[in-house]
C-alpha cells in the first residue's frame, strides 16, 4: 500500500473534478491511501492536506472548477521553495504525487522530481498547449463554450450588419480559436503560430460585404495584436462598424463534455497506475485516441505545433 497525493494546480481546467475523482477511485480500488492537496502547490507550504475517501469525491464528475482549489505558486520557482516541498512531501511520506495542470505544472513537478519525489502529471488546461498530446482536459469543453458565444455574436452582428473580433485564451497557443474557428464557423481567424496577414483579414470582410453577409467573425488568440485598433482598422477600410468581444473567464468554466470527463476519467485511472512504472517522473495525456505515459522531461521538451491541416480546412471553408 502506498500512499498518493493529488492536487490541481494552474489556470483550472473542466474535467479536474473528473480526473480527481478518477485518482482517489482508483488509488483506493487499488488499496492505497490518498490525500488531496488543496490550492494547488501553495497548499504543500500551508499543510492543507486531506484523507479523501469515495464520498470526497461524490457528485463532481460533472462539476467545472476544481474541488481542491488551485493557484499559481511563485514559491515553486525559487530553488528554497523546492526544498522546502520535497521536506513536506517527505515529512508527509507520499510516494506518489499527482499533478493536474499546464505546462508550468508540470514544469513544478520536474523539479520535485529531481530531488526524489515520484511525480505523474495530467495534462489539464484549456489551451491545449503540450506537444506531447493533444487532446488536453477542459480543452473541449472551452471550445464548446466558445463556439456557442460565437452563435450568439452572430446573430446580433447579422442583427446589426456588424463585425465582430472575438479575442479568446490560449498564451502562445492557437488551438482554441483554430478549433472553435472551424465549429463556429468565423471568418477569419489570428493565431501565434502563423505569421499574421491583416491583409487577407480586411480581403474578406470586403468579400463577404460585397456578397451580402451581414455578419463578419474575427476570431483572434489573446496577446496577439490590439483588438480594439484591430476593429478600428477594420471598420477604417472596409467601412464594416465592427465590436470586440472578450470572452475571458467564461472560457475556463462550466460543466465538462463528455470528451474532457472521459479524458480525465482515463488519465486519472493511469496516472495511479503509473506507481508501478520504473520511471520516477512521468506525464500522461491523450495521443492518437489512446493513453501516452512519456518521460516528464521528455514531454516537456516537444513543442506544441499546430495542425496545419486544421489551419487550412479553416481557410478553405471560410472563403
Ligand atoms: O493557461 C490557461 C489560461 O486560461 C490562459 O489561456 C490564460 O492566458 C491564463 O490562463 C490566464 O491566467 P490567470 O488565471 O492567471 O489570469
Amino acid at each position: 500500500m502506498s500512499k498518493i497525493a493529488v492536487l490541481t494546480s494552474g489556470g483550472d481546467s473542466p474535467g479536474m473534478n473528473a480526473g480527481i475523482r478518477a485518482v482517489v477511485r482508483t488509488a483506493i480500488y487499488d488499496g492505497h491511501e490518498v490525500v488531496g492537496i488543496r490550492d494547488g502547490y501553495c497548499g504543500i507550504f500551508n499543510g492543507l492536506f486531506e484523507e479523501m475517501n469515495l464520498s470526497s469525491v461524490a457528485d463532481i464528475i460533472h462539476r467545472g472548477g476544481t474541488i481542491l482549489g488551485t493557484s499559481r505558486c511563485d514559491r515553486m520557482e525559487r530553488e528554497e521553495g523546492i526544498e522546502k516541498a520535497v521536506e513536506i512531501l517527505q515529512e508527509n511520506k507520499i510516494d506518489l504525487l499527482i499533478v493536474l495542470g499546464g505546462d508550468g505544472s508540470m514544469r513544478g513537478a520536474l523539479e520535485l522530481s529531481k530531488k526524489g519525489i515520484r511525480v505523474a502529471t495530467l495534462p489539464a488546461t484549456i489551451d491545449n498547449d503540450l506537444g506531447y498530446q493533444e487532446e488536453s482536459i477542459g480543452f473541449f469543453t472551452a471550445i464548446d463554450t466558445i463556439t456557442e458565444a460565437i452563435g450568439r455574436i452572430r446573430d446580433t452582428s447579422s442583427a446589426h450588419n456588424r463585425g465582430n473580433i472575438v479575442e479568446v485564451m490560449g498564451r502562445k497557443c492557437g488551438d482554441l480559436a483554430l478549433y472553435a474557428g472551424i465549429a463556429g464557423g468565423a471568418e477569419s481567424i489570428l493565431v501565434p503560430e502563423i505569421p499574421m496577414d491583416l491583409e487577407k483579414v480586411m480581403e474578406k470582410v470586403k468579400i463577404g460585404k460585397n456578397r451580402g453577409k451581414r455578419h463578419h467573425i474575427i476570431l483572434i488568440t489573446e496577446d496577439l495584436i490590439d483588438a480594439e485598433d484591430l476593429a478600428k482598422k477594420v471598420e477604417e477600410e472596409t467601412g464594416v462598424v465592427t465590436r470586440v468581444t472578450v470572452l475571458g473567464y467564461i472560457q475556463r468554466g462550466g460543466n465538462p463534455i463528455i470528451k474532457d470527463r472521459i479524458n480525465a476519467s482515463i488519465l486519472g485511472e493511469a496516472a495511479v497506475r503509473s506507481i508501478k512504472d520504473e520511471k520516477t517522473a512521468v506525464a500522461l495525456g491523450i495521443y492518437k485516441g489512446r493513453v501516452r505515459t512519456i518521460e516528464l522531461e521528455e514531454a516537456l521538451s516537444i513543442k506544441k505545433e499546430i495542425d496545419l491541416g486544421l489551419y487550412e480546412t479553416m481557410q478553405i471553408l471560410s472563403i
